[in-house]
């Protein structure tokens, strides 16, 4: 049987727009074929409706995983517009950390989000926190395929 990974000593932390060099190295690493432009990245940076969170490491707070959390409260709803775990550090559970302070630091009921249907391993991360499948969006992402839309209901009012 294999060794397991050693759970990862990382901090989470508030993000920024000082973060923008290194969010975006992360982004373009995790999203080959979706890799927002700059001005979007500057959006989910620094608007006052997402909320955002980094996970770092060692004592030059390096980087290794980002979520944003874009909260539309007249619709009584949060977007998770992104979450990423730089390669090397996958496996740890910091991508299941990020998304458990996105959770409780949202202050609506509903937490949805959109994945490529391919993408087994963030799919099996967001069932394991409870989401489920509500939605398909045919041809959404580049290059033609669909969406899966997952929603969990975080408190009920
Ligand atoms: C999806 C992603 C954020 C997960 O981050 P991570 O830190 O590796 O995930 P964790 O270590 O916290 O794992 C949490 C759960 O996810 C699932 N998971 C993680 N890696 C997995 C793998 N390789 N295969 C299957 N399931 C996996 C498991 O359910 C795991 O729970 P467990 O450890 O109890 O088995 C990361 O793989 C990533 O950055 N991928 C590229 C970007 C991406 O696809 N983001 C999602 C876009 S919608």
């Amino acid at each position: 049987m294999p060794t397991p990974l050693p759970r990862a000593t990382f901090r989470l932390l508030p993000a920024g727009l000082r973060d923008i060099s290194a969010v975006r190295d992360l982004e373009q690493l995790s999203f080959p074929l979706d890799a927002w432009p700059l001005i979007e990245m500057i959006g989910v940076l620094s608007l006052p409706n997402v909320l955002r969170w980094k996970a770092v490491e060692g004592e030059r707070e390096e980087l290794v995983g980002f979520i944003a959390v874009d909260v539309r409260r007249r619709q009584n709803i949060a977007w998770i517009a992104t979450v990423a775990v730089h390669p090397e550090r996958r496996g740890q559970g910091i991508g299941d950390a990020l998304m458990a302070e996105a959770e409780t630091g949202v202050d609506v009921p509903r937490m949805r989000l959109s994945t490529r249907m391919s993408n087994e391993v963030a799919i099996a991360l967001y069932e394991k926190r409870g989401y489920q499948r509500v939605d398909v969006w045919p041809r959404y992402y580049a290059g033609g395929e669909d969406a899966l839309v997952m929603e969990k209901w975080l408190y009920h009012e």
